[in-house]
This record gives C-alpha cells, structure tokens and sequence, in this order.
C-alpha cells in the first residue's frame, strides 16, 4: 500500500512534471511567436503617408487597356474612368502616373496628358492643382499644362499626347 501510493506520488510528480515542461514548451513557442509577430512588425517601414491628389496607378491595372510605355512604341492607350483605378481622374486637380505619362484632370476640366518624366533628370512629374502647372520636385522645374518649360533647369518640353473622352465621360484615349 505504501509502496502504491509512493509509486502515485511520483506518477503524479511525473505527470506534473511532464505537464509543467509541456506548459513551459508551449509557453516558449508562445513567446518565440509573439516575439516573431512584434519583431516583423516593428521592421516594417512606417505607411506612406502623403498629401499629394494623385494617384498611382499603373498599366497593369483593372481599366487600362493598351501601350503607355513610349520604350514599347507610340503610346496609345484607354482608361475607364468608371473603374476604381481611374475614377480620381473625373475630379478637377486630380492626376495619375500611366506607364510613362502623366494624366491630370486640370483646373478648367480637361484631361491632358504628357509624357512623365522630367526632361532635366528624369524624375516623375506632377500635377499642381493649385499652380495648374506640371511640377518635378527634384530640382524645382516647372511646365505648362502643353509640357513647355516655363521654369529649369529643365531646357526640352515634356511630349504632350492627345486625349479623347467619350460622350458618356467614361473612356480617355490617349495617343501620341
Ligand atoms: S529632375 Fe526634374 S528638375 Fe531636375
């Protein structure tokens, strides 16, 4: 009876033991997880946050049909600016990054659109909705809503390409 109930002791002893290592395992995954977790967390960059009205849309996109990379051969190109894509570009002083071109909806209501890159360095321009003028934020150069150089040290004009819309507003061509 005696030796019985010390070999339940150390059953129990045992099986406590067992419980307490099994706990303490799971406990260290637990933390080796949660550390994980917080670790990738704290390595990821902070969310972009800007205060800027365009959009950065590419040609990859729901609503983009066509060649808006001039490397590939004249640009000609639909967007459906009834697509969440390009819906930014039926609102004045809005603007979207389209292969190699620059589309803005500019302060009289057109939709223009200009090749992107800055004839200086090459930086991507911008619409200023303010200004009504292209922009490039690299080195201060500024163009005319036709691509003309109005400030450097850009010297050449941006390529200026023709845009339709459709009757029912919701299809911009763009064609060099
Ligand atoms: S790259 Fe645009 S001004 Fe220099």
């Amino acid at each position: 009876m005696k030796s019985n109930l010390t070999t339940d002791q150390m059953k129990r002893g045992e099986f406590l033991r067992s419980l307490g290592l099994s706990s303490a395992t799971l406990m260290a995954f637990y933390c080796m997880g949660t550390t994980l977790t917080s670790c990738s967390k704290s390595n990821d960059p902070a969310p972009a946050t800007g205060t800027g009205t365009g959009t950065g849309t590419g040609t990859g996109t729901t609503g983009f049909t066509g060649n808006a990379d001039a490397s590939a051969g004249a640009i000609n190109y639909t967007l459906d600016l009834s697509t969440t894509s390009y819906s930014n570009l039926k609102t004045v002083g809005k603007f979207a990054i389209v292969g190699s071109t620059i589309v803005a909806k500019t302060k009289d209501g057109s939709l223009i659109a200009l090749s992107k890159a800055c004839t200086h360095e090459g930086t991507t321009v911008e619409y200023r909705a303010a200004q009504d003028d292209i922009y490039c934020t690299n080195h201060g150069s500024e163009y005319s809503l036709t691509g003309a150089v109005d400030v450097g040290p850009a010297t050449r004009a941006l390529t200026q390409y023709k845009t339709t819309l459709s009757a029912d507003g919701n299809t911009l061509t763009v064609k060099a």
